[in-house]
């Protein structure tokens, strides 16, 4: 039997001990060695039961995975709150695949998706929708409250929750995301604690123009790597309200932050809730600092490699929306292409374009005279992860233009600015 280093109540170390059963007892055991490996003193409660889990897809691979699984099924163990789950990998009727890419992902790579869906429905997947990395959308609702604490392992909502909102979550992994929600505690280090939260570098945002948010956060995550990072300066741009444009602003930075680098929680100098409350007494001591100017971001912009097979190919697919699109974003980049597609007299756009975001904000957008003239545009809307669409030898090969950071840092994606975008979609050249 194993035995702990940390002190656990006598709550806890019933269910270790086995007297809420063997499985729940390996849950709890998995949780607690993780938070010994970390040196963690306790458990915590989890306050915000709903979880996410960053798993959505099944990899015919993944045996170790279904096999946990079943063993929780069997035992008729499941999180109490239920949870949300990262998006789906495919959607042949958004995003078009031929013949023999589907036969790679149906009989290949994600042969287990329905067996593995079926799994997460009866260990507490809410609903069939609840598929999106963006959970914390209105529209999704699994939105933590400040001081909340979690176990969730999405790098990208999870630095969400944790800046935007106040919540508290380490960068967990995938199945301690799930372990943790079901057993209702977590382990106390790291990003958890008052003291993992306060930040050791001081960012200085000094841009003339508002940054391009997944460059921003692409040049502080390649800086500060894990640390936690204090900016200051980008109230200038975003005001000291989170609107919804600063928190789907804010929500692309922090993904570029957490996929470019290794950041979990970030602080905005007058904007996010910590900072608001606390200011430096955020920051420690002798902080290391790092100034962005325009030459700075530019630098970063040009030092993204091209990995494109045939390096001056035009981009042949276009995915927006990783994370996922907010309603406010959906409704911005309509309007954008409507009006780039009139002044450049196309009807259509000019590239096969994905727009990606969570089911229940696509319903939501559905609703509105926008969908209509975007869908005219000849864009698709689609609830799927770009990069699990990527993973197939086959789509792998094609020219794919982003503005995602971290479809660029994980695939062979480019990555181009949200005007280039527009230039691309509008049929227009752009030159780098
Ligand atoms: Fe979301 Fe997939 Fe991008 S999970 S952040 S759309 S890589």
């Amino acid at each position: 039997m194993y035995e702990p280093q940390m002190q656990l109540t006598p709550e806890q170390r019933a269910i270790l001990d086995g007297e809420s059963g063997e499985v729940m007892a390996k849950v709890m055991e998995t949780v607690v060695r993780f938070g010994d490996i970390f040196g963690a003193k306790r458990l915590v409660k989890v306050t915000h039961g709903e979880g996410h889990l960053v798993t959505s897809f099944g990899i015919g691979l993944l045996k170790p995975l279904f096999s946990t699984m079943d063993r929780l099924i069997e035992a008729g163990v499941k999180v109490p709150e239920g949870f949300t789950v990262d998006p789906r990998p495919l959607d042949y009727r958004n995003v078009k695949c031929s013949f023999l890419e589907k036969i790679v992902f149906d009989h290949i790579l994600y042969s287990k998706q329905q067996m593995y869906e079926d799994q997460l429905l009866k260990v507490g997947l809410k609903s069939k929708k609840g598929f999106s990395c963006a959970c914390y959308l209105d529209e999704v609702g699994n939105i933590p409250s400040k001081g909340d604490i979690l176990s969730w392992a999405e790098s990208s909502a999870v630095v969400y929750a944790n800046s935007v909102l106040g919540a508290r979550c380490n960068r967990n992994s995938g199945m301690l995301d799930l372990f943790g929600s079901i057993v209702g505690y977590v382990p106390d280090f790291g990003l958890v604690t008052d003291e993992g939260r306060k930040a050791t570098w001081k960012v200085y945002v000094r841009t003339t123009k508002k940054p391009e948010a997944q460059v921003l956060g692409s040049a502080i995550g390649m800086k500060v790597m894990e640390a936690v990072p204090y900016v200051y300066g980008l109230d200038r741009f975003l005001g000291t309200t989170l609107d919804e444009g600063a928190k789907s602003y804010l929500k692309d930075f922090g993904a570029a932050t957490a996929s470019n680098g290794a950041v979990g929680l970030y602080h905005i100098d007058g904007l996010t809730p910590e900072a608001k409350e606390l200011g430096e007494a955020l920051v420690v001591p002798d902080a290391a600092e790092y100034v962005i100017d325009d030459a700075e971001l530019e630098r970063v912009y040009r030092s993204y490699p091209n990995m494109w097979k045939k390096k001056d190919a035009s981009p042949e697919l276009v995915f927006i929306g990783c994370p996922h699109l907010s309603f406010e974003q959906l409704r911005s980049w309509s309007h954008d292409i409507v009006n780039g597609l009139e002044k450049s007299g196309r009807t259509r756009v000019a590239v096969e374009t994905v727009m990606t975001s969570a089911p229940d904000v696509v319903a939501h957008f559905r609703t509105t005279s926008e969908y209509d003239a975007l869908v005219a545009s000849g864009v698709h809307i689609s609830s799927i992860c770009p990069l699990m669409y990527t993973n197939n030898p086959l789509t792998k090969k094609k020219a794919i233009a982003t503005n995602s950071n971290k479809l660029r840092t994980y695939s062979i994606a480019r990555y181009y600015k949200d005007a280039e975008i527009l230039d691309i979609l509008c049929g227009k050249e752009v030159k780098r």
